[in-house]
């Protein structure tokens, strides 16, 4: 099949490039590279030994849609393409909104333009807000959010679900992934992100190098076994298989959602530990204030995807600091510096 990739080169775009490219299908990638690297598009190819389509731009520019769908007949669309940062999109809800909702219109306008009506959404556990009950599955309730971020995804998944509702030809993936960590296990793809990370994981590795001096646990004093947070960490490479099974499986038409997690949640104490294990070395940390907009715990009921796709996350916390370790000792400043 030839697919689609909004955002290809960015984290989770870029390892799902290779599992589709693994696997025998084509694909055809748009990126900005607003929060990503042309070099990882050229690590996809070394790693896959196939080429990737690149178009280099944006998801609002119709245009360039128009070329992209003429000149290829395109199967699926996975869109990652959006910008993904809470803290960010509090300070810039303007930019969020016309990126992540503007740019999720002008992909359909371009898809039912040339007939293709097939996608799938990078999704969010963030659509459930402040969890109801644990574990979470795919009929808890959704909304509530609390930053534009969210509330983003959260219309994103309104808006393709209205599309679908208005043409019954569509075929609409809605895939709500859990804590995506981790790397590739060649060490040549990963996450790098611009300046101090948000996330958890990536400022734990650049604790381990030596570029921060220590991991500030957000509050102790959560209602979990060691009162630090709880979350369902999930590999990189699991989440983008993920979509491979979608697009392998899903062939009908209507709405299906399902929730990409492994089911498990590690503290963040577990997960300082199990990367301590990965590199081997004793990582510094104190306890600070809670942060503002957390939750105590989320993880995911992931029992629907392995029914219905036959999926299921196979990679666990070890492998997913082994490998973001790996990524972050071959190439300790990201992407800039090969
Ligand atoms: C965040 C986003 C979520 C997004 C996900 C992407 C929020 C509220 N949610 O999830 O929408 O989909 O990232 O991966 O930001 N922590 C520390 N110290 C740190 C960083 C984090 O103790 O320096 C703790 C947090 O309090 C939390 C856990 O680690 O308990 C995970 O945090 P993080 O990696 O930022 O992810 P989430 O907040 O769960």
């Amino acid at each position: 099949m030839k697919i689609f990739v909004t955002g290809g080169a960015g984290y989770i775009g870029s390892h799902t490039c290779v599992e589709l490219l693994q696997k025998g299908n084509e694909v055809v990638v748009i990126d900005n590279f607003d929060n990503s690297s042309e070099e990882s598009v050229k690590r996809v190819e070394k790693i896959t030994g196939k080429e990737v389509k690149l178009y280099k731009g944006d998801v609002r520019d119709g245009k360039l849609l128009d070329k992209i769908f003429s000149e290829n007949k395109i199967d699926w669309v996975i869109h990652f393409a959006g910008l993904k940062a809470v803290g960010e999109s509090c300070a810039k809800p303007i930019e969020y909104y016309n990126n992540n909702l503007y740019g999720t219109l002008v992909l359909l306008n371009a898809m039912r333009a040339h007939g293709c009506k097939r996608i799938v959404f990078s999704s969010s556990a963030t659509v459930y807000g402040t969890p109801e009950v644990l574990p979470l599955d795919e009929n808890c309730k959704v909304g509530g959010t609390t930053n534009p971020y969210g509330t983003s995804k959260y219309f994103q998944e309104i808006m393709l679900t209205d599309v679908w509702k208005s043409d019954p030809e569509w075929t609409v993936v809605l895939l709500r992934y859990f804590n995506p960590v981790g790397a590739h296990e060649s060490g040549l793809i990963g996450e790098d992100p611009k300046g101090i990370p948000n996330n958890l994981t990536p400022y734990i590795a650049k604790v381990a190098i030596g570029e921060l001096k220590e991991v500030g646990v957000f509050g102790d004093d959560y209602d979990t076994p060691d009162g630090t947070g709880v979350r369902d960490y999930i590999h990189v490479v699991d989440l983008a298989k993920g979509h491979v099974s979608a697009i392998e499986k899903i062939t009908g038409t209507g709405v299906y959602t399902y929730n990409l997690g492994t089911g498990v949640g590690y503290s963040v104490l577990d997960v300082i530990h199990a990367f301590e294990k990965a590199c081997g070395k004793k990582l510094p940390y104190s306890i600070k204030p809670r942060r503002a907009g957390d939750i105590a715990a989320c993880y995911a009921d992931a029992s629907k995807a392995n029914k219905e796709l036959g999926w299921k996350a196979e990679l666990g916390i070890d492998e997913m600091c082994a490998s973001l370790w790996k990524w972050q000792s071959m190439n300790p400043k990201g992407y800039s510096k090969g």
